[in-house]
């Protein structure tokens, strides 16, 4: 199934090249923007909302309900805040979608500025990601050649900009539009009331307005029946790269799909919502691939999966995401850089071997002391993680 991303694109070494204008267009491509583009943006947010599309930046936050917070806040301007910024381990989509479709994109930022009827658009993408930017500048290039299109060309910005971790964070992305610290605020104020420079903002994910493209393209019936993600697959697989399936696929087939642990091994848990989320175990495998099902586990979707076998410990893997918090932490929060350095150094014992009780015990009792700490939520997923994995790290497994 290929609906977002041209067939057969799955990584940027497959050689499949930004798509044409022309050949977006032949596949259905701006169909769905000239339908949305006639209608009152009202009707088009309400029919986002009905269609049930979540957000696909990690937060799975309703995206009509993001357009009808910002539309009905209010301010002098409204702004799309559009985040290619990418930087999850393991995630590979959004550059591969940017790189490979940019239509599919900006079709879908043509639907969310005409529903916003927003003041501007704002792109922010990593500037490590040379292929997509090359892509798209030639896409937004081509745009005044798509009906209606015109008057929304002068009025959107790509911004690349020498990326770190927490600059994807929507706040922080937002400061560094203003050219202030890539540090997140505080929320309230969300960025739906006030986002870049006071004014509200919706900020969404570049597969999050592909899929949006999708869903004007059929409608919403067939949005509910086939709901398109791409899912980064990364980590101990035979054949990692990026998948479209449905949301709701499960996380078994996607791992067979993938190929498979690497020879001779089996899986001992992957981490479906990538170093954000709590790991799930070989048991629990047959869990669908949507927010529900993963919640009862204690874990969730997030920008891609992470597949651990057994050619390495749990142990090597919690004490490299835990280092990998400690490193990325923006110094915003002491009580964050402090808990992220803690956490890691707790955990770096396991990576030679089984924990002993008493320290499974105290790195329980650190991550109980760093849950809900801090001004984002960067420290809270650390401490969930080690949460999680710590009880897999004793003798006994
Ligand atoms: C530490 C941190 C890093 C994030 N990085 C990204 C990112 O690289 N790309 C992204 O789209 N969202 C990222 N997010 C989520 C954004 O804050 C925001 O929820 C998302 O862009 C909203 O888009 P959506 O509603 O279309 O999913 C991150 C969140 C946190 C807390």
């Amino acid at each position: 199934m290929a609906f977002i991303l041209p067939s057969g694109a799955m990584s940027l070494a497959d050689g499949t090249g930004p798509e044409s204008l022309d050949a977006y267009r032949a596949r259905g491509g701006y169909e769905g923007w000239e339908r949305a583009r006639v209608l009152d943006p009202g009707a088009v947010v309400a029919e986002v909302e009905a269609a049930g599309l979540l957000g696909r930046g990690g937060a799975g936050f309703p995206t009509g309900a993001k357009w009808r917070l910002t539309r009905a806040a209010p301010g002098d301007g409204r702004y799309l805040v559009v985040n290619g910024a990418e930087g999850e381990p393991g995630s590979m989509k959004d550059r591969l979608l940017m790189a490979c479709a940019p239509h599919a994109v900006l079709e879908g930022l043509l639907i969310a500025a005409h529903a916003l009827e927003a003041t501007a658009v704002l792109f922010y993408i990593n500037d490590e990601f040379a292929a997509a930017i090359a892509a798209l500048t030639e896409a937004v290039a081509a745009l005044p050649g798509v009906p209606g299109a015109g008057p929304w060309v002068d009025r959107l910005t790509l911004v690349p900009e020498t990326h770190v971790y927490i600059a994807g964070e929507e706040t922080a992305l937002i400061n560094v539009l203003m050219h202030e610290p890539a540090q997140p605020w505080h929320k309230p104020p969300y960025p739906s009331d006030r986002g870049y420079h006071g004014s509200p903002t919706a900020v969404n994910n570049v597969e999050t307005l592909a899929a949006v493209a999708a869903l004007w393209q059929h409608d919403r019936k067939w949005f509910q029946a086939w709901n398109p993600a791409l899912f980064s697959v990364s980590g101990d697989v035979q054949h990692p790269g990026v998948y479209e399936r449905p949301v709701g696929y499960r996380l078994d087939r996607l791992l067979a799909d993938a190929g498979g642990p690497p020879a001779g091994h089996t899986f001992t848990a992957v981490l479906p919502g990538g170093y954000s989320m709590a790991p799930v175990f070989p048991q629990e495998f047959d869990v669908e691939l949507e927010s529900t099902a993963l919640r009862t586990l204690g874990s969730g979707l997030g920008a891609s999966i992470i597949a651990v076998a057994s050619n390495r410990t749990l142990g090597m893997v919690a004490h490299d995401i835990l280092e990998f918090f400690a490193r990325e932490s923006c110094g915003k929060c002491p009580v964050c850089v402090k808990g992220s350095h803690n956490l890691a150094a707790a955990l770096a014992p396991a990576q030679q071997g089984p924990l002993s009780d008493e320290q499974l015990t105290a790195v329980l009792a650190m991550a109980a002391k760093y849950r809900k700490k801090g001004i984002c939520s960067f420290l809270d997923s650390a401490a969930q993680v080690a949460h999680a994995v710590t009880p897999h790290l004793g003798a006994l497994g």
